[in-house]
Protein backbone atom coordinates (compact mmCIF):
# COMPACT_ATOMS: atom_id res chain seq x y z
CA UNK A 1 0.00 0.00 0.00
CA UNK A 2 0.90 3.48 -0.62
CA UNK A 3 -0.07 5.51 2.44
CA UNK A 4 -0.22 9.17 2.95
CA UNK A 5 1.09 10.21 6.09
CA UNK A 6 -0.70 13.49 7.12
CA UNK A 7 1.63 14.96 10.22
CA UNK A 8 4.25 12.44 9.53
CA UNK A 9 6.79 13.75 10.94
CA UNK A 10 5.10 14.28 14.55
CA UNK A 11 5.51 11.93 17.68
CA UNK A 12 2.37 9.50 16.76
CA UNK A 13 2.70 10.28 13.25
CA UNK A 14 6.51 9.38 12.77
CA UNK A 15 5.91 6.01 15.05
CA UNK A 16 3.30 4.96 12.45
CA UNK A 17 5.76 5.51 9.85
CA UNK A 18 8.39 3.62 11.24
CA UNK A 19 5.60 0.72 11.60
CA UNK A 20 4.08 1.07 7.99
CA UNK A 21 7.76 1.13 6.58
CA UNK A 22 8.97 -2.04 9.00
CA UNK A 23 5.43 -3.64 7.56
CA UNK A 24 6.79 -3.13 3.74
CA UNK A 25 4.12 -0.32 3.14
CA UNK A 26 5.37 3.09 1.12
CA UNK A 27 5.02 6.18 2.70
CA UNK A 28 4.70 9.42 1.86
CA UNK A 29 4.51 12.81 4.48
CA UNK A 30 3.09 15.88 4.70
CA UNK A 31 4.11 17.98 7.38
CA UNK A 32 4.49 21.80 8.02
CA UNK A 33 6.97 21.52 10.50
CA UNK A 34 5.04 23.59 12.84
CA UNK A 35 5.11 20.59 15.93
CA UNK A 36 7.15 17.74 14.24
CA UNK A 37 10.40 17.42 13.86
CA UNK A 38 13.10 16.91 10.79
CA UNK A 39 14.90 14.73 13.38
CA UNK A 40 11.44 12.22 13.80
CA UNK A 41 11.20 12.31 9.66
CA UNK A 42 12.03 8.13 8.17
CA UNK A 43 14.72 8.50 5.92
CA UNK A 44 12.71 6.08 3.54
CA UNK A 45 9.61 8.30 3.34
CA UNK A 46 9.16 10.61 0.86
CA UNK A 47 8.49 13.88 2.20
CA UNK A 48 6.64 17.20 0.95
CA UNK A 49 6.75 20.17 3.49
CA UNK A 50 3.55 22.09 3.44
CA UNK A 51 0.70 23.09 5.15
CA UNK A 52 -2.65 20.60 4.37
CA UNK A 53 -4.85 23.98 4.84
CA UNK A 54 -3.53 24.70 1.40
CA UNK A 55 -5.15 23.30 -1.09
CA UNK A 56 -3.45 23.75 -4.15
CA UNK A 57 -0.08 21.92 -2.72
CA UNK A 58 -2.51 19.35 -1.43
CA UNK A 59 -4.05 18.45 -4.38
CA UNK A 60 0.00 18.57 -6.05
CA UNK A 61 0.57 15.92 -3.51
CA UNK A 62 -2.49 13.84 -4.26
CA UNK A 63 -2.02 14.02 -8.62
CA UNK A 64 1.97 13.15 -8.07
CA UNK A 65 1.42 10.04 -5.87
CA UNK A 66 -0.62 7.46 -6.03
CA UNK A 67 -1.79 7.43 -2.49
CA UNK A 68 -4.45 4.02 -1.83
CA UNK A 69 -4.89 5.62 1.92
CA UNK A 70 -4.50 8.29 4.73
CA UNK A 71 -3.44 8.55 7.93
CA UNK A 72 -4.30 12.02 8.94
CA UNK A 73 -2.39 13.36 12.62
CA UNK A 74 -1.59 17.11 11.04
CA UNK A 75 -3.33 19.36 14.40
CA UNK A 76 -2.93 20.63 17.36
CA UNK A 77 -2.78 18.92 20.29
CA UNK A 78 -2.31 21.24 23.34
CA UNK A 79 -5.13 21.01 25.90
CA UNK A 80 -4.25 24.24 27.71
CA UNK A 81 -3.33 26.41 24.02
CA UNK A 82 -6.47 25.40 22.85
CA UNK A 83 -8.67 27.19 25.94
CA UNK A 84 -6.61 30.49 25.38
CA UNK A 85 -6.70 30.49 21.12
CA UNK A 86 -9.41 28.11 20.40
CA UNK A 87 -9.47 29.69 16.63
CA UNK A 88 -6.12 28.58 15.82
CA UNK A 89 -7.64 25.30 16.88
CA UNK A 90 -10.87 25.55 14.62
CA UNK A 91 -8.73 27.13 11.81
CA UNK A 92 -5.80 24.53 11.37
CA UNK A 93 -8.10 20.98 13.05
CA UNK A 94 -11.22 21.40 11.81
CA UNK A 95 -10.58 23.51 8.63
CA UNK A 96 -7.47 21.85 7.58
CA UNK A 97 -9.65 18.40 8.03
CA UNK A 98 -12.00 20.16 5.69
CA UNK A 99 -9.50 20.67 3.06
CA UNK A 100 -8.36 17.78 3.30
CA UNK A 101 -11.96 15.70 2.61
CA UNK A 102 -12.04 18.05 -0.04
CA UNK A 103 -8.33 16.85 -2.19
CA UNK A 104 -9.84 13.43 -1.33
CA UNK A 105 -12.82 13.78 -2.92
CA UNK A 106 -11.80 15.16 -5.66
CA UNK A 107 -9.21 12.34 -6.44
CA UNK A 108 -11.57 9.66 -5.72
CA UNK A 109 -9.63 8.43 -2.46
CA UNK A 110 -12.35 6.76 -0.07
CA UNK A 111 -10.19 5.53 3.07
CA UNK A 112 -8.74 7.60 6.09
CA UNK A 113 -8.07 6.79 9.60
CA UNK A 114 -6.86 9.62 11.51
CA UNK A 115 -6.08 10.99 15.20
CA UNK A 116 -8.75 11.52 17.91
CA UNK A 117 -9.19 11.85 21.19
CA UNK A 118 -10.02 10.85 24.82
CA UNK A 119 -10.67 14.71 25.23
CA UNK A 120 -13.57 14.35 22.88
CA UNK A 121 -15.92 12.43 26.25
CA UNK A 122 -15.11 15.31 28.51
CA UNK A 123 -15.93 14.89 32.17
CA UNK A 124 -17.13 11.25 32.65
CA UNK A 125 -18.34 9.69 35.81
CA UNK A 126 -18.50 6.33 34.92
CA UNK A 127 -14.75 4.16 34.22
CA UNK A 128 -14.14 2.62 32.03
CA UNK A 129 -15.19 4.88 28.86
CA UNK A 130 -16.91 3.37 25.93
CA UNK A 131 -17.25 4.59 22.86
CA UNK A 132 -21.17 5.23 22.90
CA UNK A 133 -20.43 7.13 26.09
CA UNK A 134 -21.80 10.89 25.59
CA UNK A 135 -19.51 13.24 23.89
CA UNK A 136 -19.42 16.44 25.73
CA UNK A 137 -15.95 17.94 25.19
CA UNK A 138 -14.49 20.40 28.30
CA UNK A 139 -11.88 22.40 26.45
CA UNK A 140 -11.62 23.07 22.35
CA UNK A 141 -9.25 20.89 21.58
CA UNK A 142 -11.59 18.03 21.80
CA UNK A 143 -14.18 19.78 20.32
CA UNK A 144 -12.38 20.19 17.37
CA UNK A 145 -11.76 17.16 17.29
CA UNK A 146 -15.62 15.93 17.91
CA UNK A 147 -16.26 18.41 14.96
CA UNK A 148 -13.19 16.42 13.00
CA UNK A 149 -15.74 13.08 13.27
CA UNK A 150 -18.80 14.83 12.98
CA UNK A 151 -17.52 16.21 8.87
CA UNK A 152 -16.18 12.56 8.21
CA UNK A 153 -19.34 11.19 9.23
CA UNK A 154 -21.38 13.44 6.75
CA UNK A 155 -18.68 12.70 4.25
CA UNK A 156 -19.40 9.19 4.61
CA UNK A 157 -22.84 9.57 3.80
CA UNK A 158 -22.59 12.01 1.08
CA UNK A 159 -19.41 10.91 -0.93
CA UNK A 160 -18.48 7.40 0.47
CA UNK A 161 -15.37 8.37 2.26
CA UNK A 162 -15.19 5.59 4.79
CA UNK A 163 -13.09 6.85 8.30
CA UNK A 164 -11.93 5.27 11.12
CA UNK A 165 -11.62 7.69 14.26
CA UNK A 166 -9.07 6.65 17.02
CA UNK A 167 -9.77 7.88 20.08
CA UNK A 168 -6.37 7.68 21.99
CA UNK A 169 -5.67 8.31 25.91
CA UNK A 170 -2.89 8.91 27.15
CA UNK A 171 0.00 8.72 24.49
CA UNK A 172 3.32 8.22 26.09
CA UNK A 173 6.76 5.83 25.05
CA UNK A 174 9.28 5.96 22.38
CA UNK A 175 9.98 3.57 20.02
CA UNK A 176 12.51 0.50 20.97
CA UNK A 177 15.19 1.66 18.49
CA UNK A 178 16.21 4.83 20.38
CA UNK A 179 15.89 6.93 17.55
CA UNK A 180 12.52 8.47 17.56
CA UNK A 181 10.53 9.36 20.59
CA UNK A 182 8.71 12.02 22.50
CA UNK A 183 9.18 15.64 21.29
CA UNK A 184 7.31 18.57 21.95
CA UNK A 185 8.23 22.17 21.98
CA UNK A 186 7.28 22.91 24.53
CA UNK A 187 7.36 19.73 26.31
CA UNK A 188 3.90 19.78 28.88
CA UNK A 189 3.14 15.77 29.26
CA UNK A 190 3.48 13.87 32.28
CA UNK A 191 6.53 11.49 31.42
CA UNK A 192 8.54 13.10 29.31
CA UNK A 193 8.59 16.20 31.97
CA UNK A 194 9.18 13.50 35.17
CA UNK A 195 12.54 12.31 32.74
CA UNK A 196 13.87 15.76 32.89
CA UNK A 197 14.55 15.62 36.61
CA UNK A 198 16.96 12.48 36.33
CA UNK A 199 18.02 13.59 33.07
CA UNK A 200 19.36 17.01 34.80
CA UNK A 201 17.12 19.38 32.96
CA UNK A 202 14.73 20.06 35.50
CA UNK A 203 14.81 20.27 39.28
CA UNK A 204 11.62 18.53 40.32
CA UNK A 205 7.93 17.52 39.15
CA UNK A 206 5.54 19.94 39.80
CA UNK A 207 2.26 17.75 40.68
CA UNK A 208 -0.88 19.52 39.22
CA UNK A 209 -3.03 18.77 42.63
CA UNK A 210 -3.53 15.68 45.40
CA UNK A 211 -6.67 16.58 46.36
CA UNK A 212 -8.68 14.53 43.75
CA UNK A 213 -11.17 12.21 44.43
CA UNK A 214 -8.92 8.92 43.38
CA UNK A 215 -6.98 6.44 45.97
CA UNK A 216 -3.97 9.04 46.49
CA UNK A 217 -5.08 12.19 45.21
CA UNK A 218 -3.83 12.60 42.36
CA UNK A 219 -4.95 12.31 38.43
CA UNK A 220 -5.45 8.64 37.27
CA UNK A 221 -4.68 8.58 33.61
CA UNK A 222 -4.52 5.61 30.90
CA UNK A 223 -1.09 5.50 28.94
CA UNK A 224 -0.82 3.72 25.82
CA UNK A 225 2.76 3.28 24.23
CA UNK A 226 3.23 4.37 20.83
CA UNK A 227 3.79 1.27 19.28
CA UNK A 228 0.83 -0.02 20.36
CA UNK A 229 -0.95 3.07 18.87
CA UNK A 230 0.72 2.73 15.57
CA UNK A 231 0.15 -0.53 15.16
CA UNK A 232 -3.69 0.24 16.20
CA UNK A 233 -3.74 2.48 12.37
CA UNK A 234 -2.16 0.70 10.36
CA UNK A 235 -4.88 -2.27 11.77
CA UNK A 236 -7.63 0.16 11.26
CA UNK A 237 -6.69 1.14 8.05
CA UNK A 238 -7.08 -2.63 6.67
CA UNK A 239 -10.31 -2.82 8.43
CA UNK A 240 -10.81 -0.25 6.34
CA UNK A 241 -10.26 -1.79 3.15
CA UNK A 242 -11.07 -5.13 4.34
CA UNK A 243 -15.02 -3.79 5.50
CA UNK A 244 -15.45 -0.38 3.73
CA UNK A 245 -17.12 0.49 7.25
CA UNK A 246 -16.58 3.41 9.39
CA UNK A 247 -15.79 2.91 12.91
CA UNK A 248 -14.85 4.86 16.20
CA UNK A 249 -12.05 3.07 18.84
CA UNK A 250 -11.18 4.18 22.22
CA UNK A 251 -7.06 3.27 22.28
CA UNK A 252 -5.99 2.44 25.62
CA UNK A 253 -4.96 -0.34 27.69
CA UNK A 254 -7.86 0.03 30.25
CA UNK A 255 -5.77 0.39 33.45
CA UNK A 256 -4.94 3.58 35.14
CA UNK A 257 -1.77 4.88 36.77
CA UNK A 258 -1.98 8.31 39.14
CA UNK A 259 0.75 11.10 38.93
CA UNK A 260 2.39 9.71 41.86
CA UNK A 261 1.99 5.96 40.69
CA UNK A 262 3.95 7.10 36.91
CA UNK A 263 6.60 9.13 39.33
CA UNK A 264 7.29 5.62 41.37
CA UNK A 265 7.97 3.73 38.20
CA UNK A 266 10.02 6.34 37.04
CA UNK A 267 12.14 6.05 39.98
CA UNK A 268 12.14 2.23 39.57
CA UNK A 269 13.65 2.83 35.95
CA UNK A 270 16.19 5.55 36.15
CA UNK A 271 17.48 4.29 39.93
CA UNK A 272 17.16 7.66 41.06
CA UNK A 273 15.42 9.92 43.64
CA UNK A 274 12.95 12.23 41.15
CA UNK A 275 11.72 15.11 43.54
CA UNK A 276 8.63 16.40 43.21
CA UNK A 277 6.75 19.35 44.27
CA UNK A 278 2.65 19.23 45.11
CA UNK A 279 1.07 22.57 43.39
CA UNK A 280 -2.37 23.32 42.48
CA UNK A 281 -4.86 21.62 40.35
CA UNK A 282 -4.37 22.10 36.45
CA UNK A 283 -7.53 23.49 34.77
CA UNK A 284 -9.91 21.62 33.13
CA UNK A 285 -7.79 18.03 34.08
CA UNK A 286 -10.74 15.48 35.07
CA UNK A 287 -9.98 13.37 37.91
CA UNK A 288 -10.08 9.80 35.73
CA UNK A 289 -9.77 8.89 32.51
CA UNK A 290 -9.49 5.22 31.59
CA UNK A 291 -10.59 3.45 28.72
CA UNK A 292 -12.61 0.45 27.67
CA UNK A 293 -10.56 -1.09 24.91
CA UNK A 294 -12.86 -4.06 24.10
CA UNK A 295 -14.47 -2.75 20.87
CA UNK A 296 -10.66 -2.13 19.20
CA UNK A 297 -9.47 -5.73 20.37
CA UNK A 298 -12.99 -7.23 19.00
CA UNK A 299 -13.22 -5.52 16.18
CA UNK A 300 -9.47 -4.63 14.50
CA UNK A 301 -7.84 -7.89 16.58
CA UNK A 302 -5.46 -5.18 18.18
CA UNK A 303 -3.40 -6.71 21.01
CA UNK A 304 -1.97 -3.68 23.10
CA UNK A 305 2.07 -5.11 23.72
CA UNK A 306 3.09 -2.51 26.14
CA UNK A 307 1.08 -3.03 28.92
CA UNK A 308 3.99 -3.34 31.63
CA UNK A 309 4.15 0.93 33.00
CA UNK A 310 7.63 0.38 33.52
CA UNK A 311 8.49 -1.07 30.45
CA UNK A 312 6.88 1.77 28.78
CA UNK A 313 8.91 4.40 30.73
CA UNK A 314 12.15 2.72 30.20
CA UNK A 315 11.70 2.93 26.84
CA UNK A 316 11.21 6.79 26.75
CA UNK A 317 14.05 6.94 29.39
CA UNK A 318 15.82 5.18 26.61
CA UNK A 319 15.49 7.85 24.07
CA UNK A 320 15.22 10.59 26.15
CA UNK A 321 19.04 9.45 27.49
CA UNK A 322 20.27 8.95 23.94
CA UNK A 323 19.28 12.72 23.19
N1 LIG B 1 0.65 16.41 35.26
C1 LIG B 1 1.30 16.82 36.41
N2 LIG B 1 2.43 17.57 36.26
C2 LIG B 1 2.94 17.92 35.04
C3 LIG B 1 2.26 17.49 33.88
C4 LIG B 1 1.12 16.73 34.03
O1 LIG B 1 0.87 16.53 37.53
O2 LIG B 1 3.96 18.63 35.02
C5 LIG B 1 -0.56 15.58 35.39
C6 LIG B 1 -1.78 16.22 34.74
O3 LIG B 1 -2.43 17.08 35.62
C7 LIG B 1 -2.60 14.97 34.41
C8 LIG B 1 -1.55 13.88 34.13
O4 LIG B 1 -0.35 14.37 34.71
O5 LIG B 1 -3.35 14.57 35.51
C9 LIG B 1 -1.30 13.67 32.64
O6 LIG B 1 -1.08 14.93 32.03
P1 LIG B 1 -0.61 15.12 30.52
O7 LIG B 1 -0.45 16.59 30.29
O8 LIG B 1 0.56 14.24 30.26
O9 LIG B 1 -1.81 14.53 29.68
P2 LIG B 1 -3.38 14.92 29.68
O10 LIG B 1 -4.08 13.80 30.41
O11 LIG B 1 -3.62 16.28 30.17
O12 LIG B 1 -3.73 14.96 28.14
C10 LIG B 1 -3.42 13.95 27.22
C11 LIG B 1 -3.18 14.56 25.85
C12 LIG B 1 -4.43 15.18 25.32
C13 LIG B 1 -5.56 14.18 25.36
C14 LIG B 1 -5.69 13.56 26.72
C15 LIG B 1 -6.72 12.49 26.70
O13 LIG B 1 -2.16 15.55 25.93
O14 LIG B 1 -4.21 15.58 24.00
O15 LIG B 1 -4.46 13.02 27.13
O16 LIG B 1 -6.62 11.64 27.78
F1 LIG B 1 -6.70 14.79 25.05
Amino acid sequence: MKVLVLGGAGYIGSHTVYSLIEKQHQVVIVDNLQTGFESLLHPEAVFYKGDIRDKEFLSNVFEKEHIDGVIHFAANSLVGVSMKEPLEYFDNNVYGTQILLEVMKEHNIKNIVFSSTAATYGDVKEMPIKEDTLTNPTNAYGETKLAMEKMMKWCDYAYGIKYVALRYFNACGAHPNGKIGELHNPETHLIPLVLQVPAGKREFISVFGDDYDTKDGTCIRDYIHVMDLADAHIKALEYLQKEQTSNIFNLGNGVGFSVLEIINAAQKVVGKEIKKEIVPRRSGDPARLIASNEKAKNVLGWDPEYTDIEKIIETAWNFHNKK
